[in-house]
């Protein structure tokens, strides 16, 4: 399928033109998808119309779509799909994730889990005019600019990823009543370089809210590398800001980038989908 590809910066990421998700693709227009995201890390599909089924097989097309375990945010209709929503059932429970409007701060999905399902998908139904940007970083590009001693001390090295650390900065609140979901959420060991196992890059993988120590190094010394990961990983030049229209899909892989999303505009009603999905090891740089 012949297709048209812009750059979204003189960087990284990609914005396809001529190709509709609402369609099965051919394999040579999925492998060559497959090529432009490990090369990008953030693809966007512009102007695309999408049932809840559509989305699903599209997201089969490059990896495995998870069911989601959080029922709060699902789908009524298909439990691959989240909503990330201002708008409310009748009875006042919101419909999906990240109803309130506050920023949410660089990170990684999933990285407090030992095997996260690392692509994502966002596809923009109702978009409001205003807020709301998603801003995506390049970890292979963060990497680039490590300095080497830094590379040498982080080398072979692994992370501890704790889903406590992520409750104390997002909500303290929360975390009062999350004594039984830690139990069941214990700190995971992740590599802090993942390599793309077909490109050969290196990418940092360093999620800042969920990142707490480095094995082999004392908390003084991890708090340092981390800092200096950290610094690299969210460098200006390694960012790309999207500020999304209704029928945009973006999709970004979360082994190779740290994200976040500007305050929303609660005046106008919002409504994204999300899925989320396991990529197979032969391809995508994995952390397990
Ligand atoms: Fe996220």
């Amino acid at each position: 399928m012949a297709f048209e590809v812009r750059p979204l910066t003189k960087n990284f990421g990609a914005e396809v033109h001529g190709i509709d998700l609402s369609e099965a693709l051919d394999r040579e227009t999925v492998a060559e998808i497959e090529a432009l995201w490990r090369d990008n890390v953030v693809v966007l599909f512009k102007r695309q119309v999408l049932t809840e089924p559509q989305l699903i097989r599209f997201t089969n097309t490059l990896g495995q779509a998870e069911a989601i375990s959080r029922t709060d945010i699902l789908s009524p209709y298909h439990p691959e799909v989240a909503y990330m929503s201002n708008f409310r059932y009748l009875d006042g429970r919101t419909i999906g994730a990240f109803a309130d409007d506050k920023d949410v701060g660089w990170h990684s999905d999933q990285t407090f889990r030992p095997k996260p399902a690392t692509g994502a998908i966002l596809y923009g139904v109702e978009v409001p005019p205003e807020g709301g940007d998603v801003s995506f970083a390049n970890q292979y590009l963060a990497y680039e600019r490590l300095s080497p001693e830094i590379r040498g001390k982080i080398e072979g090295r692994t992370g501890i990823f704790s889903y406590r650390k992520r409750l104390e900065r997002f909500n303290p609140g929360e975390l009062k009543d999350s004594i039984d979901k830690m139990k069941q959420t214990p700190d995971v060991p992740h590599p802090l370089v993942l390599t793309n196992p077909i490109s050969g890059r290196k990418a940092i993988y360093a999620d800042p809210n969920t990142l707490a120590s480095i094995e082999g190094y004392d908390q003084a010394e991890s708090d340092a590398i981390i800092e200096a990961l950290v610094e690299a990983a969210t460098h200006p030049d390694v960012v790309y800001r999207h500020k999304s229209h209704p029928g945009d899909v973006l999709m970004w892989d979360n082994g190779c980038s740290l994200h976040r999303r500007e305050g929303v505009d609660n005046g106008s009603p919002r409504l994204m989908k999300r899925t989320t999905f396991h990529l197979p090891k032969e391809k995508y740089a994995l952390p397990y």
